[in-house]
């Protein structure tokens, strides 16, 4: 028997986002936990030092509640909450990185991850190695007999290319590797690394996880051991998440699967509708048959997201004019919000990539990517619609 409200294995995302991790009763009998802002609590005699309750610690009581909520919606043991994604993917990897140690990288990363390990792993001490995530007969020559960690995202930006994530995981498992997986663009609503074999999973909260466009946050989940080593590791650098943004961010998440579910609808159907459409070049986005991941993305996904990208056949200028006349879209980079976002990659989210690596990567200057909100699907369609009438003009 589970404990009131806490999720079963077979509940539904909707079901799993509004009741893991909450507290029945709630302190007071409240339905909505409340922000514990304190930042310390009495200290009964031989407590250890990191399990006091003191914010920076990670263990105040709004701090626990949300840890639990976040363990819940990934099926974890245990998760941890940090101050931004960044945060969590440098806390995480320098939790279970020593010096020496070298780390396999998928060629693909998020800019500032892939930043971090350019500018700052060779600083301290490790190296690292990228590979195809889709060549899995590649990954062993890359590896040495210090490497420690395999590290990936669900779906890579801006291309949304989807590895051989099981094959991932069951290399790490085999080669004795730490698996790490950015989930932020798929979120647990359309995949669960966990139950996929890896062994750690993170995110930047601040996209669908909280999903208002609203606040900054980063979250890792895994088993009781690997957390806790990196909820001490964080305890020492103190990337904490505040229990105000905490509380915002346990809000957006009771919304997750509502909202991810009517985002992947509007990405496949804008996807659908611009792939047919005769101005456009090529469409990036993993639910079209066309897309080179399709068929294991297809296996291995509940959902394909709500993130594409595009390039149109007047390139750049014509990139350039479609960002000018659409209308619901905001012109931003980031994603995950409930407002669709257009942003061109190499003047945004890659401007800080080599032109080779962008080139070798197929990052060109005309592509255009678009984070889905859930705005009414055919008032979406139908504003790329209008815009592409005018770019044409
Ligand atoms: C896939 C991915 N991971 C991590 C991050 C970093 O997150 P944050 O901006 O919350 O530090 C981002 C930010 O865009 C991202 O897109």
């Amino acid at each position: 028997m589970h404990a009131q409200g806490e999720p079963t294995e077979t509940e539904s995302m909707e079901t799993r986002a509004v009741h893991g991790g909450e507290r029945r009763p709630g302190p007071e009998g409240s339905v909505v936990y409340p922000i514990y802002q304190g930042t310390v609590y009495s200290v009964e005699p031989g407590t250890d030092y990191h399990d006091m309750q003191y914010i920076r610690l990670n263990s105040t009581p709004s701090q626990r509640y949300l840890h639990d909520k976040l363990a819940a919606l990934e099926g974890a043991e245990a998760a941890v909450a940090t101050a931004s994604g960044m945060a969590a993917i440098t806390t995480t990897l320098l939790s279970v990185l020593r010096a020496g140690d070298h780390v396999l990288a998928s060629d693909c990363l998020y800019g500032g991850t892939h930043d971090f390990l350019t500018h700052h792993a060779g600083d301290l001490g490790l190296s690292y190695s990228f590979v195809d995530v889709n060549r899995p007969e590649t990954w062993a020559a890359a590896r040495t007999p210090r490497t420690r960690v395999f590290l990936v995202e669900t779906i890579t930006n801006p291309l949304m290319r989807v590895g051989r994530l099981r094959e991932i995981a069951d290399f790490a498992r085999g080669a004795g590797l730490i698996s790490v997986i950015d989930n932020t663009f798929a979120t647990p609503v359309n995949f669960r690394p966990l139950l996929a074999g890896f062994d750690l999973c993170l995110h930047s909260a601040t996209k669908y996880l909280g999903g208002h466009s609203d606040l900054v946050a980063g979250a890792v989940m895994g088993s009781a051991e690997l957390i806790g080593q990196v909820r001490k590791t964080l305890n020492h650098f103190g990337g904490s998440l505040d229990p105000h943004t905490g509380f915002l961010l346990a809000r957006g998440i009771k919304t997750l699967a509502l909202r991810v579910r009517a985002q992947n609808g509007n990405a496949a159907a804008l996807a659908g509708f611009l792939a047919d459409h005769p101005q456009v070049a090529a469409v990036n986005y993993p639910g079209l048959a066309s897309h080179p991941d399709h068929e294991h993305a297809a296996e291995l996904l509940s959902g394909f997201g709500g993130m594409l990208s595009l390039r149109l056949r007047g390139g750049e200028a014509a990139a350039q004019a479609l960002l000018d006349a659409v209308r619901l879209p905001y012109v931003a980079p980031s994603l995950g919000g409930v407002e669709t976002l257009i942003t061109r990659p190499t003047a945004t989210s890659h401007a800080g990539m080599s032109a080779e690596d962008r080139e070798r990567l197929g990052i060109t200057a005309d592509l255009i990517r678009v984070s889905c909100g859930i705005e009414g699907t055919e008032d979406l369609v139908a504003d790329f619609d209008q815009a592409l009438a005018k770019t044409q003009a």
